[in-house]
């Protein structure tokens, strides 16, 4: 199915920010979280149906240290996702992953877990 696009400058931010100076986002901008474990972004989407959906997180990562985070939806870790380097913080990469979902209503919840906090975020995709 089409997947629905939801921007992370639309979503809840806990440590971080929104802004726009790294070109090649979607939407209006991307959340840059503060460098510290612990910060993340939480989306809510609304699906038809219950069961595995596709899943994609798109991120920069200027950097060459990873940048992995939890993947928690509706309140349950579904592991870990690494964000490696992505050559630029110009430069977004989509990561692909397979979540559980409710139907309805559900969240999703991006936390970092390591010091240099999360990649800047640009959307998730159901
Ligand atoms: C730079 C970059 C930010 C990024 C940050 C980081 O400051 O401009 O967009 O979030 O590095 O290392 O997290
Ligand atoms: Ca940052």
């Amino acid at each position: 199915s089409p997947g629905v696009r939801y921007e992370a400058e639309n979503a809840v931010i806990s440590q971080g920010v929104v802004e726009s100076n790294h070109a090649g986002f979607s939407g209006t901008g991307f959340v840059n979280s503060d460098n510290v474990a612990g910060a993340a972004v939480e989306f809510a989407f609304d699906l038809p149906s219950a069961g595995s959906h596709a899943f994609l997180i798109r991120y920069a990562n200027g950097t060459t240290a990873d940048r992995p985070f939890d993947v928690i939806v509706n309140g349950a870790s579904t592991g870990t996702q690494n964000a490696p380097g992505s050559g630029a913080w110009t430069t977004w990469v989509s990561a692909g992953r397979t979540v559980p979902a409710v139907a309805g209503r559900n969240t999703v919840r991006l936390v970092a877990t390591t010091a240099g906090g999360l990649p800047n975020i640009d959307y998730v995709e159901v």
